[in-house]
């Protein structure tokens, strides 16, 4: 561990960062001694290098422009996100009705961002949303399943282009999904089409192998198999999305653990922490299993709200507002709670559900913020934990 620029910290930035690191060592969610070693290297690395920022040198730095964004900008993103295909993925729990929240949190910074990580990318639609309106430089994303990361490698690479002509020439059928289902694919392209296939013709665009089929097995219903399969639409959005890659900085297939010492070690994050921001939307607490092929245990919950703790810039944190993520956040100041509808699914299975969200902009949680679209605007912030009992 690199001590030499303690000096450059407040006690309290450092004494921040010790707590943090030494509750995870801690963690008695650590099964084993070899778990609680790898924990420990990859926090102890990502605190050598996080201790060595903000430095003076940064925090010298001449006050940039404020970045405000204009009427114009603001419409640019709602358009955008109102579209149901920004992302070629129809993912459960997908975010995509909350870009223009996040967008107006992170307006608050007046820091235009330089880099937005979405460590749990799922359909990614915030990071895209964002992307396209010009909110955000780059983008990075990651997410713990390989058939998700990879889908988003291929899409921002050069072989978009062949995965948009596979979508082209797929056959939409029964037979079809039955063989890419036994598949087992080794490249990151086929991986990335048995995603997008799979995610298309499932209900509610679940991965698992054993995900119901769009119109059912029988295909007796009047929605068949291919009724969210648009082959011409989706080829056309991955080549467009495909022209934004010089602004993805990267795309990887791991934990949001990994993402946030990778982000931490860059060079940029160290020179400008504060131009980087992130936004989480980890596993639900409930029923994630049925809808996600990577989820979080109980004790993975926990962890994730240390690191929390000790990230480099601004982030918004978004999670299904259920007894156990009130019980992890509900004392948080920073905390406010909306309604919104879920996208993905049909819409009369989609219920009006509560969020909580948190984040370092909103120190005082948020009662104002409406996110406009279908969804009702916050339901209640900085409510007690008792009072919501
Ligand atoms: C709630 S979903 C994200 C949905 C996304 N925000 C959207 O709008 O589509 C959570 C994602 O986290 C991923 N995940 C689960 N455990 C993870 C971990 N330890 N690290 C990174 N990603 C993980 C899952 O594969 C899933 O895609």
């Amino acid at each position: 561990m690199q001590l030499t620029n303690l000096d450059n910290r407040t006690v309290s930035e450092s004494l921040a960062h010790f707590s943090v690191a030494g509750t995870m060592l801690y963690d008695p969610s650590m099964q084993n001694a070899g778990q609680a070693a790898t924990a420990a290297l990859t926090i102890l690395e990502s605190m050598s290098i996080a201790i060595q920022f903000p430095n003076r040198a940064a925090r010298q730095q001449p006050r940039r422009t404020p970045w405000i964004p204009s009427a114009a900008e603001w419409m640019n993103l709602r358009l955008i996100s109102h579209k149901a295909d920004v992302s070629p993925l129809r993912y459960p729990g997908g975010k995509r009705k909350l870009a223009v929240l996040v967008g107006q949190i992170f307006a608050r910074a007046q820091t235009k961002p330089q880099l937005l990580v979405e460590p749990f990318a799922g359909g990614a639609s915030v990071a895209i949303s964002l992307l396209e309106a010009g909110f955000v430089e780059n983008i990075a994303l990651s997410d713990a399943d390989e058939l998700v990361a990879s889908f988003w490698k291929t899409v921002f690479s050069d072989q978009a282009e062949e995965l948009a002509r596979m979508v082209k020439r797929t056959k939409v059928s029964i037979s079809e999904r039955k063989r890419i289902i036994a598949s087992r694919p080794r490249t990151t392209l086929n991986l990335a089409f048995k995603c997008l296939f799979m995610n298309r013709t499932s209900f509610s665009g679940i991965l698992h192998d054993n995900a119901g089929v769009v119109g059912g097995k029988k295909q007796r219903s009047e929605y068949k198999i291919g009724c969210r399969f648009n082959q011409e639409r989706l080829a056309q959005r991955i080549r467009t999305l495909s022209a934004l890659r010089h602004r993805v900085t990267f795309v990887e297939c791991q934990s949001y653990e990994q993402t946030i010492a990778m982000v931490v070690a860059m060079e940029s994050t160290q020179r400008a922490p504060e131009t980087v921001f992130w936004y989480f939307d980890p596993p639900f607490f409930e029923r994630a299993d049925r809808l996600y092929r990577k989820v979080f245990k109980d004790a993975d919950h926990i962890t994730f709200r240390n690191w929390l703790g000790c990230i480099p810039g601004h982030f918004v944190l978004s999670y299904d507002d259920v007894k156990a993520s009130a019980e992890l956040y509900g004392d948080d100041p920073r905390l406010m709670r909306l309604g919104m509808q879920y996208v993905g699914g049909a819409a009369s299975e989609r219920p009006l559900v509560s969020e909580l969200i948190i984040s370092d902009l909103m120190p005082n949680g948020g009662t104002k913020i409406s996110i406009n679209h279908k969804t009702r605007s916050v339901l209640n912030a900085n409510t007690t934990r008792r009072n919501r009992r």
